[in-house]
């Protein structure tokens, strides 16, 4: 879905970045194909999506490293589609962090001013106080060498941001570092977006960090645009089963919808369906942690006998591999509470349910059900 139905009277205020049906090609392969995407100005926005799927290309393209062979980047109401990166108002932060090893912390940050040509105090000052925006002061005379994973990061966001750019770029920028720094710099990165105001355009495959991070998501499928909203919309109203499965993973299964709003399982249903009006087949998408455990409750929609085939241990919840009789596999994810409740120990046998909000339908011919 891309956005043909949106009014294209949107002021170009409002919007900083804008691709409009953009398409790349390396070779014969497309890396995007027909994308259209706003970026609002001031805004966090997170490209998502798997391995291969576009977003560094897509950043490229903002950037200005990457020329696409069809459609338009317009950056600030100006098109900006053949103009090299320098001239673009646009600064980015490589996933290498790409910092200079022979100049110590202060000169990687003062670099672009010297390129400008700034120098005494007005160089001192600006310097100093990026440094102590990145908590960076003491680090002055440090080189790369002698910091921490977390301390680089910081070093290259303040060589961006002392440019001032209007929309700075972040490919990966936390990948490096270990899962608890890299907790604190979702923060820090988000608390440095709000203070500063500047438009982010920043790409990760860590589902849980866009969650975090962005004011919006955009997911990328093989170079198309899946969806975009809110971490909210995203989590809660996944538009196809791709956002659906990607975006904290889903249990999809096989169904036909009855006009009186219940769902029927194949295999399990075969002599009531002939009864029912209007069945359609559809596809429910059920998350882990919503499915229940034990007998059902009124309003369950959807509840069938499982065993346990593996119980995993996850810190602060367990997950349940549970399989049906027709060979389907289930996870559930509850408390450990949960699973001594429901009894469920391997080879067990319990009832799985869920209830009616809980359950996401997709139409199986518009979701694209099957090999992308
Ligand atoms: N310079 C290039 N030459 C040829 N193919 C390329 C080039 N850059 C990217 N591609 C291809 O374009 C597609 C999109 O690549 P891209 O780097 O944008 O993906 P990505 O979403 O950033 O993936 P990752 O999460 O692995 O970084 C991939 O199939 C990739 O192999
Ligand atoms: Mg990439």
């Amino acid at each position: 879905m891309h956005f043909k139905g949106r009014s294209r009277s949107d002021s170009s205020e409002e919007v900083q970045v804008r691709l409009d049906r953009v398409s790349k090609h390396y070779g014969n392969a497309a890396a995007l194909t027909d994308l259209s995407l706003d970026v609002r100005r001031g805004e966090f926005l997170t490209l998502l999506g798997p391995s291969g799927c576009g977003k560094t290309t897509t950043l490229r393209l903002i950037g200005g490293f990457e020329v696409p062979d069809q459609g338009s980047v317009v950056i600030g109401g100006r098109d900006v589609t053949n103009v090299p990166p320098f001239h673009r108002n646009v600064n980015t932060v490589f996933q290498n962090y790409a910092l200079f090893p022979h100049l110590t912390v202060f000169e990687n940050v003062a670099y672009a001013l010297r390129v400008k040509r700034l120098s005494g105090t007005q160089l001192r000052d600006k310097v100093s106080a990026m440094l102590d925006r990145m908590g960076l002061a003491e680090k002055a005379r440090k080189y790369p060498r002698e910091l921490s994973g977390g301390q680089m990061q910081r070093v290259a966001l303040g060589r961006a941001l002392i440019n001032e750019p209007s929309v700075l770029l972040l490919d990966e920028p936390l990948s490096a570092l270990d899962a608890k720094l890299r907790r604190a710099m979702q923060l820090e990165l988000r608390r440095m977006h709000s203070e500063l105001g500047l438009t982010f355009v920043c790409v990760t495959h860590d589902q849980e960090e866009a969650l975090v991070m962005s004011d919006r998501i955009a997911v990328l499928d093989a170079g198309r645009l899946a969806q975009i909203g809110t971490p909210q919309d995203i989590f809660e109203r996944p538009s196809n089963q791709f956002v659906a499965d990607f975006i904290g993973g889903c249990n999809f299964v096989d169904a036909f919808s009855c006009a009186n709003g219940d769902f029927l399982l194949p295999g399990c249903a075969r002599a009531q369906q002939s009864e029912q009006q209007e069945v359609r087949r559809v596809l429910l998408a059920i998350r882990p942690q919503s499915l229940r455990l034990g007998a059902a409750e009124a309003g369950a929609v959807f509840d069938v006998a499982a065993r346990v085939s593996d119980i995993v241990y996850l810190g602060t919840a367990v997950r349940l591999v549970l399989s049906l009789s027709d060979g389907a596999v289930l996870t559930a994810e509850t408390s450990k509470d949960g699973v001594d409740k429901a009894g469920a120990i391997p080879g067990a046998m319990l009832r799985v349910w869920a209830l009616k909000e809980d359950v996401m339908v997709f139409d199986t011919a518009r979701s694209g059900h099957g090999p992308h």
